[in-house]
């Protein structure tokens, strides 16, 4: 695992754009896995800002996002759908019909899961899934315990979830529904290289339970550490209560502003 602390979340998320989008210029057609959430803005944002001013290329880009909310269709502005298309898919020039995020409204979950499983592996599978991490120690919405073989799948999610996510759902965490579709822990740890981004002081706990804790389902996050090609990046809020020994090993990088 290399483990990188950045100064601040500034940097932290524009190392992360610059990682995806070096994967994007060295393959023909970079297969990306997107996540969603507050961690994920400014990632997104640097990236317009890459493709308005460097030219950074989305036209041969496919993307898989890693969950989506059961019940909610495309259009709704709680959904992941919406998030994508506000803060990335409407401001770079990725072709819509190669971005692909699981279907909420689908009318049959399950046969929905087994078709977008089905249509990573045809896509080729993922060059690298981006991952934030939850309350929970989720990465996607895989909620303790999720078997480190779990595929994607309809799951309910916990308490802590639905609070941390309540904002989009006017701060009432009952308002948050109660399932979601995402990619499983197996899904996730397919993909060729991770990239896992998480900010700030809330996250400090359970940064250091996934990176120095036990490896097994009570946090998903922890599956990360048996992936061989996988990058940490943390702002210096979410990696503080991290052990001297642990960030010894970290690469520490001094603010690129
Ligand atoms: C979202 C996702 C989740 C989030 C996590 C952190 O697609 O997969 O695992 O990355 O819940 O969310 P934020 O960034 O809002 O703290």
């Amino acid at each position: 695992m290399r483990l990188i602390i950045m100064p601040d979340p500034h940097s932290a998320t524009r190392l992360a754009a610059n990682e995806i989008a070096s994967l994007m210029t060295a393959r023909n057609s970079p297969v990306l896995g997107l996540a969603t959430g507050r961690t994920m803005e400014g990632v997104y944002r640097d990236l317009c800002v890459m493709h308005r001013e460097e030219g950074l290329d989305f036209s041969t880009t496919t993307s898989f996002n890693l969950d989506e909310y059961a019940g909610l269709s495309a259009d709704d502005r709680r959904s992941y759908h919406h998030y994508m298309n506000s803060l990335l898919f409407n401001h770079v020039n990725i072709r819509l019909s190669a971005a692909h995020l699981p279907a909420g409204d689908a009318s049959d979950l399950d046969a929905e899961c087994t078709a977008y499983e089905k249509l990573i592996e045809t896509s080729g599978g993922i060059d690298l899934q981006l991952l934030g991490i939850g309350d929970t120690g989720h990465i996607g919405f895989n909620e303790p315990p999720s078997p480190f073989d779990s595929r994607t799948r309809c799951v309910a999610l916990n308490r802590k979830t639905r609070i941390q996510n309540g904002g989009m759902f006017g701060g009432n965490p009952d308002n948050v529904p109660t399932h979601a579709l995402t990619m499983g822990v197996g899904t996730i740890l397919e993909a060729r290289h991770l990239l896992l981004l998480a900010l700030g002081k809330s996250k400090a706990a359970i940064v250091a339970k996934a990176l120095e804790g036990a490896v097994g389902p009570e946090v998903s996050a922890s599956a990360i550490r048996l992936h061989p090609q996988c990058t940490v990046i943390l702002d210096a809020e979410s990696a503080s209560t991290l052990s001297v020994e642990t960030r010894s090993q970290a690469l520490y990088q001094e603010s690129q502003d």
